[in-house]
């Protein structure tokens, strides 16, 4: 692939062509199958570079772009909505004369209104997913993804989940029914608390908030969204029973006053110059707001004018996105650092001599791969460009090369762990039979970085939870040999003054807080199985399949017997692993791996000789018909959302299974039912339609 910068237009059009269908094919392959067939890191490389090639070229971004679409991508999981009145997209301005160009059409357009003051609202652009809210009588009844603008998503229940989002409008004065619009975004703190757990459970890392929060409302179980702490501005509506002001500014006081949040730096001014002024006063608070906006929205402030001028194709006439530049600075590059994460994965950073980017001082950047440096042949030494865009981890753009110091030679990937000395390699990508893109230690648990990593993990608060036990504590008792594996944990007790020097003896610890760790450890003695396997630190088994395996298999022994059997290639077991719906061929890999290694399935041993994990209890309504089966869902359902009726199952104690096999209760066929309702009739399953299923379970 060519270096981004050198493309030309017609280049650049094709590749956007072809990045358009290749993210398409890999989000199907991810989204609807549930089988990625390329390593994350890829397919980040992939969206970034169509990323860079529309911020070159932004008259080229294509209607279906990947940048766009993330948040509309089809699945038989949500239900259509049509939106009562269409969503619209926005016109850009790329500089001032734009600005006053769009002004000047306003000013031209009314000529003949005699002492007509044009007044124009400014607004942040907020960079998130725009959702439509239907409120009747003052309830939320439903919400859905802006779609193609026509149609989109029923997310109702996701939406649910979002603290911002009322559920009932307070105060007065609202239209018996109103589509209130606005923007679902992620936070800068949330989105780098949630990467960083990604990092530390070795799954998938998030490339941007806004990517992320789509993601986020995509989730079929709402359990998911609501984790992840979304946020909602509005700022527009659609369908309206009766009108609610008469003024954008005033609309966005009545919304406020109905409990949503609307963005404080919205403004009502007459005047170009203060609307200029408003976008550079913005621009300077960009890198401290805490959530990305992409540029400044003007809207004419009368309503009746906004009729008047109109709209053209899919956008009104009377607002427009004013964009900001992507925020670049030069610096040099000092050195390239090689971090060792818990999985083993070698992740280069670029340690840059300090430079303020758009109000921000950094001194890191990510180089991603060995690949990502290689393409982009960055030296250290180097001048270099730094962009903080859409991401809040910097990243190095290109490097100047009429500033490359004589001498200079090509970065070469270490094969060597830097922290063992183990060889590094790139696995093969079973899927593409191509090298991985990460460089991975081989040194597993003798590889100090991945082990201490390993530890810290399993007392994480989201895993163990062993308070008194934080990384600090992990890497001092690892280093004294005190903790080299998790069972050593809880031998710490009995261990202490008489394998190691007493613990309160030691600097920084007393009596008290040496009997208060102990306590706190004896007390995860008996850990929930869910958070027991997620501890384990498997790849690609993060809290939520935790969840999945802890229901499916409810007790810890015949989760292991099951996932050391998948391991060994039984197709039962494998089977077994992928009818739980949740769960795809990656993480039976990944399980089958974690189990097949001697080293793993000894530091599991010793763990269960000291532990005893409580078996998963199911959430059981005693009374319900269909506690403890196991139901499977296929067709469209009419009467709610698929994930509705999975929450509905599983809060009346069954388990919903993504494929039909002997162990299934139930088949619930909806419409369009196919292969899953031949098989069940094979299976002389009980089989049911949607109304048949309420029935059941009343
Ligand atoms: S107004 C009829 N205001 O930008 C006008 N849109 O590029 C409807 N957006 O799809 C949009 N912040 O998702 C408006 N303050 C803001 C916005 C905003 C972000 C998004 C929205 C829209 C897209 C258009």
């Amino acid at each position: 692939m060519g270096d981004v910068d050198s493309l030309s237009k017609e280049e650049a059009r094709k590749e956007l062509r072809r990045l358009a269908r290749e993210i398409a094919d890999h989000d199907k392959a991810y989204y609807l199958k549930d089988a990625p067939n390329i390593p994350d890191a890829d397919y980040d490389a992939l969206r970034r570079r169509n990323l860079e090639i529309e911020a070159r070229f932004p008259d080229l971004k294509r209607a279906d772009s990947p940048t766009d679409r993330i948040g509309a991508m089809v699945t038989d999981g949500f239900s259509k909505v049509t939106h009562a009145v269409p969503m619209l997209s926005l016109g850009n301005a790329f500089d001032e004369q734009d600005v006053r160009d769009f002004a000047g059409r306003a000013r031209k357009f009314f000529a003949h209104d005699k002492n007509l003051e044009l007044a124009f609202t400014a607004e942040p652009k907020i960079d998130g997913l725009s959702a439509s809210l239907l409120y009747e009588n003052g309830l939320f009844v439903q919400g859905a993804t802006r779609g193609d603008g026509t149609v989109g998503e029923d997310i109702t229940a996701n939406l649910k989940t979002i603290e911002e989002i009322p559920k009932q409008l307070k105060g007065t004065g609202w239209p018996e029914a109103i589509e209130v619009r606005g923007e679902v975004y992620m936070s800068h703190a949330d989105f780098a608390a949630l990467n960083k757990q990604a990092q530390e459970t070795g799954g998938q890392t998030y490339v941007n908030p806004r990517n992320t929060a789509a993601g986020s409302l995509r989730q079929l179980d709402s359990s998911i969204t609501a984790s992840r702490n979304l946020k909602f501005f509005a700022y527009a509506w659609g369908y309206v029973s009766a009108p609610f002001a008469q003024t954008q500014f005033e609309a966005i006081k009545a919304l406020e006053s109905w409990g949503f949040k609307t963005n404080p730096l919205t403004i009502r001014t007459t005047s170009v110059e203060e609307m200029l002024a408003h976008y550079r006063n913005i621009e300077a608070q960009r890198a401290t707001l805490g959530y990305d906006i992409d540029g400044v929205v003007y809207k004419l402030d009368r309503l009746d004018l906004q009729e008047r001028w109109g709209y053209v194709a899919r956008a009104p006439r009377w607002a427009i996105a004013h964009k900001f530049p992507a925020e670049q600075a030069t610096t040099i590059l000092e050195a390239i650092d090689i971090q060792v994460g818990r999985t083993g994965a070698l992740t280069p950073v670029a340690r840059l001599k300090p430079v303020t980017v758009g109000g921000v001082v950094v001194t890191n950047a990510t180089l991603h791969n060995a690949d990502e440096i290689a393409r982009k042949d960055i030296r250290v030494g180097d001048t270099v460009v730094v962009q903080r865009a859409g991401d809040v981890i910097p990243q190095i753009v290109k490097v100047i090369e009429e500033k490359r110091p004589s001498g200079s030679v090509a970065y070469k990937f270490p094969d060597r762990c830097p922290v063992c000395g183990s060889r590094a390699t790139r696995e093969i990508n079973e899927n593409t039979g191509e090298p991985d893109v990460v460089t991975r230690c081989t040194g597993g648990l003798i590889c100090e970085a991945q082990a201490v990593e390993q530890l810290k993990h399993f007392v994480s608060r989201r895993a163990l939870d062993i308070e008194g036990l934080g990384d600090k504590q992990v890497a001092a008792f690892y280093k004294e040999g005190r903790i080299r594996l998790p069972a050593d944990i809880f031998n710490l007790k009995a261990r202490d003054g008489v394998d190691f020097p007493p613990l309160a003896e030691q600097e920084g610890w007393g009596e008290q807080s040496s009997k208060n760790l102990f306590a706190a450890i004896e007390v995860r003695r008996t850990p929930d199985l869910d958070r027991l396997i997620f501890a384990l630190g498997i790849r690609h088994v993060g809290e939520t399949t935790g969840v999945l395996l802890a229901k499916s298999f409810g007790n810890f022994a015949e989760f292991e017997r099951v996932a050391t059997a998948a391991g060994e290639g039984d197709e039962e077991a494998i089977e077994n692993l992928l009818s739980i719906d949740g769960i795809g061929q990656t993480v039976v890999n990944s399980l089958g791996a974690f189990f097949a290694n001697r080293r793993n399935r000894a530091a599991v041993d010793d763990l269960l000789g000291v532990i005893e994990p409580r078996p998963y209890e199911l959430n059981v309504a005693a009374d319900s018909e269909v506690a403890g089966k196991t139901v499977v869902f296929t067709g469209s359902l009419e009467r709610m959302t698929r994930a509705e009726a999975k929450a509905m199952a599983e809060r009346l104690g069954a388990k919903v299974s993504g494929s039909v096999s002997k162990k299934t209760d139930i088949l619930v066929a909806g419409p369009g039912a196919g292969s899953k309702l031949k098989k069940a009739e094979e299976l002389g399953l009980l089989v049911l339609d949607e109304d048949g299923w309420l029935e059941l379970v009343g």
